[in-house]
Order: structure tokens, then C-alpha cells, then sequence
């Protein structure tokens, strides 16, 4: 591939786009089983920061896989490239200045590993939504784990295809034991520690 590029310089940079929306950005990073639980509570926080008056932008399956990644399946190396690319893109809206929430499985600690250093460290909130494999086989909300149990999936996070636990998330959220509205609130108040940071 030619690299023959070269930035023009910018004119209107992050701190002025950050200054006026009033906010410091961030990537809540959203990881866990499939139906475990992280649209629904990606979802209800970004409502509930949205009624806070902060800029936000959700990025999941629905927005994603559907148009930027529909070129990409379940293999390792297609999620390590629909994981680079999320990770480009939420770069590019913390630039913007918005609060970004991202709802991916991301199993492979290593391609979350690769978000946190293109999101930059400081700027990256691991969230792990730790319901257990068997309630998230009970509620099998699309009906793919039974699908995968009968081989008509292949790779199937979980099943045929492994999920790594985050070893240190900041957050860790067990649908199990906890509501909607506390794993909300637990994720504004640890979010609110940063914004002041
Ligand atoms: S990731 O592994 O690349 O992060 P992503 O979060 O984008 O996955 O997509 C997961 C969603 O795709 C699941 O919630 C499920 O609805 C659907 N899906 C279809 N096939 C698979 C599969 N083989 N493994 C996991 N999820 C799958």
C-alpha cells in the first residue's frame, strides 16, 4: 500500500470541539458474552446521559455490523478487524468530543488490548458485563446459542469459540445481581470520577 499522505494542518482542533460541548470525551468499552446484557444497559446510559445534556454516540451491532463492517463474519481475524476498526472510530469521535459507548463482544483480550492503546489509556473505561454463559444460553434472546449447540452456527462465542475474561476491568457488572438502574448508576458515578479527573 502507498503511504504518500501527508495531515494538513487543522484549523479547528479537539480542545475547541471539546470546549464547546462542555465535556471531557471518553470510550465506555463495553465487553461480554452475546446476551449478556450490553445493549440494554449501553442503551440506558447513554438516555441517561443524554438527559444530562452531554453528547454521546452509541456504537454496537445495530449501527456497525449492519454498514461499516458488513464485509466481516465471526472468524478471529474478522473480529480482530471489526474490533480495529470500532477502535478507529471511537477515536475519531473522541476528537470530535463526544462521549462514545461501544457494545461489542470484543472476546480476545488482546484486541482489547489494542483498543485501549488507540483509544489512548486515559481516555478508555473497560466495562465487563459478566452475566454467566448459562443465563445468557436461558434468555438466548435471538435464539443463536440454541442454533449453535445444533452446529448450525459455527464460532460461536462461548460455545465454539472462546471469550477471555477482562483480567482488570474498572467496571464489572453481573446481570444476575444487579438491575439496570444500579449498573447505570455505578457506570455514571465511575464515569463522573473521570469527567473531573
Ligand atoms: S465481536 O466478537 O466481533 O465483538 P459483535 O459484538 O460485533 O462480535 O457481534 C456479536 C453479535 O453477532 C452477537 O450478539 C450475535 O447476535 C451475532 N452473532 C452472529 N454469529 C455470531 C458468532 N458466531 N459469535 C458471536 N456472535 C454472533
Amino acid at each position: 500500500m502507498i503511504r504518500n499522505l501527508t495531515s494538513p494542518p487543522q484549523v479547528v482542533t479537539s480542545e475547541n470541539r471539546t470546549a464547546l460541548k462542555g465535556q471531557r470525551p471518553i470510550v465506555i468499552w463495553l465487553t461480554g458474552l452475546s446476551g449478556a446484557g450490553k445493549s440494554t444497559i449501553a442503551n440506558a446510559l447513554e438516555l441517561a446521559l443524554l438527559n444530562a445534556g452531554r453528547h454521546t454516540y452509541l456504537l454496537d451491532g445495530d449501527n456497525v455490523r449492519l454498514g461499516l463492517c458488513s464485509d466481516l463474519g465471526f472468524s478471529d481475524q474478522d473480529r480482530e478487524e471489526n474490533i480495529r476498526r470500532i477502535s478507529e472510530v471511537s477515536k475519531l469521535f473522541l476528537d470530535a468530543g463526544l462521549i462514545v459507548i461501544t457494545a461489542f463482544i470484543s472476546p480476545f483480550r488482546r484486541d482489547r488490548d489494542l483498543a485501549r492503546s488507540v483509544i489512548g489509556d486515559q481516555n478508555f473505561i473497560e466495562v465487563h458485563i459478566d452475566t454467566p454463559l448459562t443465563e445468557c444460553e436461558r434468555r438466548d434472546p435471538k435464539g443463536l446459542y440454541g442454533k449453535a449447540r445444533q452446529g448450525l452456527i459455527k464460532n460461536f462465542t462461548g460455545i465454539d469459540s472462546a471469550y477471555e475474561t477482562p483480567l482488570a476491568p474498572k467496571i464489572r457488572i453481573n446481570t444476575l445481581e444487579e438491575d439496570l438502574e444500579n449498573s447505570v448508576q455505578r457506570i455514571l458515578a465511575v464515569l463522573q470520577e473521570n469527567l473531573e479527573a
